[in-house]
């Protein structure tokens, strides 16, 4: 049975995130050899993890709905045709190792019977048999350590781990998902097209590891191609652990223009001046953009068509719905159709996208701080649902600024992540002079965290954008730290 576990199982097995793992690791707190950690390393870092006082299964399952709702939940357990499949590879493994095991433990007691009845040189007989006996008692193991290993089994039964190549990023697939699905979910920009296997744009090699189809593919790969390892991420599950190498993207220039027509899925006011568009893709046809970046939105019309370019709230990990928080603004036509009633739940938009650059970036920064005013929340939430999706961040701070009574529209749900977290801290306040409460927290944000160690992602009207970059960089946060977008 190995002892060395990937970082994401380790992180799943002791209730923490990767990037606490990783913070370790780079601190010298934990060793980590070829990608991988020792079960005994772990052990001895968190030495009171207990499997079954941890709940560590709950806790994922408790954050994901929590964080996400509803809609990115899926079922936790696999189908019962690959659950069978992971079985069948576990009792594999089992079972050889059981063999090895009773071999060793034979050849042990076999030694040490015969050292007992050895005449001489007595010191050296029970020197040796002292010994045997001890390393009998480490192979058999202590009861922690049996647990661990157990659990470490079973989730290998629920879950596979996936090493991608060149980047290094891992992610487990868990319940049906294809391998693109769980890798979406897990923050990761794999390349995809239509996610129904037609377009052939998630084509991956996968240097090791077994998969199975779990989709009918329209897209045929040649020869050479199957023959290396390629498959389709949108059309396939994994069985076990694999190891995969394709690109990602790292910045909206690695992503194309799209258009598409959505559904509107729901209207739904979030204060008197806040409305919620849900729209939800095609199968076939799905929004690929980065967390932060926007979309434009158009209604056709007899009188000519109209159009607005609004931020995306939601993550780019549940790609087929796509939510706007809309500002009432008589200067925006679309937005007052909305408020006026004029779009129904069923119609068809078109929407293309992505555009901006107000993303999280490839290096992110152990700490992150947002400034948000108002509807300026819509691109700050899919930035943190993108970011503890990735497990990129250690520490989340949100500063959220409410320029008008319904400013904190979804001040529940960020009370929902500060309770689901330990490391998300969040601030609201409110002032309709929107420089000056922009001032003030910037002020507070920059005093109370780490400059050195942060990024500052400021989103909402010019004026609070303008006021609270300025008062960060009087501080001396460094510019390069600093990512803005106006909405
Ligand atoms: S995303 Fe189009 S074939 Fe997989």
């Amino acid at each position: 049975m190995s002892r060395a576990l990937t970082v994401s199982r380790a992180a799943q097995l002791v209730g923490v995130s990767r990037a606490v793992l990783q913070r370790m690791i780079r601190a010298g707190e934990l060793a980590q050899s070829e990608g991988l950690l020792d079960i005994d390393e772990l052990l001895r870092a968190f030495p009171d993890a207990r499997v079954e006082e941890s709940g560590i299964l709950e806790k994922v399952v408790r954050i994901r709905e929590e964080a996400f709702g509803r809609r990115v939940r899926e079922h936790v357990l696999p189908s019962p045709e690959l659950l069978s499949q992971r079985l069948f590879a576990q009792s594999q493994e089992l079972a050889e190792m059981r063999r090895h095991l009773q071999a060793y433990h034979a050849l042990v007691a076999a030694t040490i019977e015969r050292l007992a009845r050895r005449p001489a040189p007595p010191d050296l007989a029970g020197e040796a048999r002292e010994m045997l006996e001890r390393g009998l008692a480490q192979v058999l193991g202590s009861e922690s350590d049996n647990r661990l290993d157990a659990m470490t089994d079973m989730l290998k039964v629920v879950s596979a781990n996936v090493v991608v190549r060149p980047s290094g990023r891992e992610f487990l697939v868990q319940g049906n998902d294809s391998i693109l699905q769980a890798g979406l979910k897990a923050g990761l920009g794999l390349n995809y097209g239509c996610a129904g296997g037609n377009c052939g744009l998630c084509k991956a090699r996968v240097v090791s590891g077994e998969t199975r189809q779990i989709l009918h593919s329209d897209y045929s790969l040649s020869a050479a191609e199957r023959a290396q390892g390629y498959l389709l991420l949108c059309a396939h599950t994994a069985v076990g652990d694999l190891v995969i190498e394709t690109l990602e993207a790292g910045s909206p220039a690695d992503i194309p223009e799209q258009e598409l027509v959505a559904r509107v899925r729901a209207i739904q006011p979030l204060g008197p001046n806040t409305m919620l568009l849900h729209l939800q893709a095609p199968r076939s046809a799905r929004l690929r953009f980065l967390a932060g970046q926007g979309a434009t939105v158009g209604l056709a019309q007899p009188g000519g068509d109209l159009q607005a370019t609004w931020p995306i709230a939601s993550c780019p990990c549940d790609d087929r719905n796509l939510h706007f928080h809309v500002a009432r603004d008589p200067a925006d036509a679309l937005a007052e159709q909305l408020f006026a009633g004029a779009v129904k739940s069923g119609d068809t938009l078109g929407v293309r996208g992505p555009s901006g650059d107000f993303v999280l970036g490839a290096d992110m920064p152990p700490r992150a701080v947002f400034l948000a005013c108002d509807t300026g929340f819509g691109p700050i939430k899919s930035l943190i649902e993108h970011a503890m999706a990735a497990e990129a961040v250690e520490r989340f701070s949100l500063y959220w600024l409410a320029s008008r009574p319904d400013g904190h529209y979804l001040g529940n749900q960020c009370q929902a992540w500060t309770d689901a977290f330990d490391e998300f801290d969040y601030d609201a306040a409110s002032d309709d002079d929107v420089a000056r409460g922009a001032s003030l927290l910037a002020k507070r944000a920059f005093d109370e965290g780490d400059c050195g160690a942060s990024r500052y992602f400021i989103a909402g009207p010019q004026a609070f954008v303008d006021a609270a970059a300025r008062e960060l960089l009087e501080a001396g946060a460094p510019a390069e730290r600093l990512r803005a977008t106006t909405c």
